[in-house]
């Protein structure tokens, strides 16, 4: 009866089941997976979420498959006071950055057509891809003390099927942006091979350090054509106002024919609401510095870690430059799903296994660094406690 996109393996992974039987017992899990920025302790101004005048306003429905104009032109501002240059009828409303995944893939593939993504990665680009029935290629990121695109490995995945080179900038897990020399080389690859790009920018208002070999947003790039996305949820930690962008650069005539037919697409689901499109631009000026005490906090507890697992410790932690996560790596007597499993069982500490993102060494584990700083320090504790066992 249903298709096989979604024969979907529903068991509980042994992981899971464990934190349902700890949360079944009342047990207290410090949890070191929580990525909901609503779930930290951020002070939100309720205010400033929807306006009162964006309310009143919404009594009227006045639908604009695009995005109303004065929501774009207030995404056109935020990218104005970055001294870049992004026209309004350029960009493209979604719910938020999967669902402008989704529409890309509609855009871009057809079925069996595959896109390339970087590995390790976050996973939902596999599950977006299994649902627009597009396959999911992988390129490689490799780490010598930073992070690096390995170009030839994404130049020997490429091939007349592929529609799409993804980058996420910068990448979640691992933390990684671009630097301005991986970028001239894969615009140069997609450029050659006229594969558009679609670019992840979620995170990329949560640098922890300045770089100067570091690659700007990909908002104004005009030589490839280039799909950028952004949006509220990482922002201004608000994933519950469901508004983000994807801002279309590049050669005019290939923008001109994707925003044809982006926005066909649009229309169908009309699916950003009225009020948040009318709160946007306040949103986006952020007036209760959200984004400041967000990235303070990731920071602040990324300093922390540094602290907890000095050079010579049996943790040690893999450089990070920015975003909401860190990864870890364990001692190789256990694999990632063991060290998991163990860190949650005896010492009640959640913890991803370095598989969900694909990592190929086995003995990584990934921790947000959103937490309040009491859990995390407590984390930090527990996680020294079980490798020094
Ligand atoms: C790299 C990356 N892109 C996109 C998303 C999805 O964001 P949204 O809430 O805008 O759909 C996430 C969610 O964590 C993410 O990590």
């Amino acid at each position: 009866m249903f298709s096989s996109r979604t024969d979907w393996d529903f068991r509980s992974s042994p992981l899971f089941s464990l934190v349902l039987q700890k949360r079944a017992r009342g047990e207290e899990i410090i949890d070191l997976t929580e990525s909901n920025p609503t779930r930290c302790g951020f002070r939100y101004q309720p205010d400033h979420l929807i306006t009162p005048s964006a309310l009143r306003n919404s009594v009227s429905y006045e639908p604009n498959p695009k995005g109303l104009l004065m929501a774009r032109q207030a995404i056109a501002g935020w990218y104005e006071r970055q001294q870049i240059s992004v026209d309004p009828s350029r960009i493209v409303l979604s719910s938020g950055t999967s669902e402008a995944y989704s529409y890309l893939l509609r855009l871009l593939c057809n079925i069996d057509e595959s896109i390339a993504v970087p590995k390790p990665g976050y996973p939902l680009l596999e599950y977006l891809c299994r649902l627009n029935d597009v396959n999911c290629q992988q390129y490689r990121l490799d780490y010598d003390g930073e992070w690096h695109i390995d170009v030839p490995s994404l130049a020997g995945i490429l091939s007349p099927k592929t529609k799409a080179i993804v980058l996420v900038h910068p990448n979640n897990p691992t933390g990684s942006f671009l630097k301005l020399e991986e970028r001239e080389r894969i615009l140069t690859v997609s450029e050659k091979q006229s594969i558009p790009l679609v670019v992840d920018e979620v995170f990329s208002a949560f640098p922890f350090e300045e770089d100067a070999s570091r690659a700007g947003s990909f908002a104004g790039t005009q030589k490839s054509l280039t799909f950028t996305l952004n949006g509220l949820s990482k922002l201004v930690g608000l994933p519950q106002l469901k508004l983000a962008w994807i801002v279309v650069s590049g050669p005019d005539e290939l923008c001109t024919n994707a925003l044809q037919r982006l926005e066909v697409i649009a229309d169908t689901f009309l699916s950003v609401g009225t009020p948040v499109q009318l709160s946007l631009e306040t949103l986006l000026s952020d007036p209760a510095a959200t984004r400041r005490q967000i990235l303070d906090r990731v920071l602040n507890n990324y300093k922390g870690l540094r602290e907890a697992f000095p050079q010579g410790s049996p943790v040690s932690i893999f450089g990070c430059e920015g975003g909401w996560n860190a990864v870890l790596r364990l001692p190789a007597t256990r694999t990632d799903e063991e060290w998991a499993q163990e860190l949650l069982q005896v010492h009640g500490i959640l913890t991803h296994p370095g598989l969900l993102f694909d990592f190929d060494l086995k003995s990584c584990v990934v921790v947000s660094l959103l937490p309040e700083p009491k859990i995390f320090s407590e984390g930090m504790k527990g996680i020294l406690t079980a490798v020094r066992h």
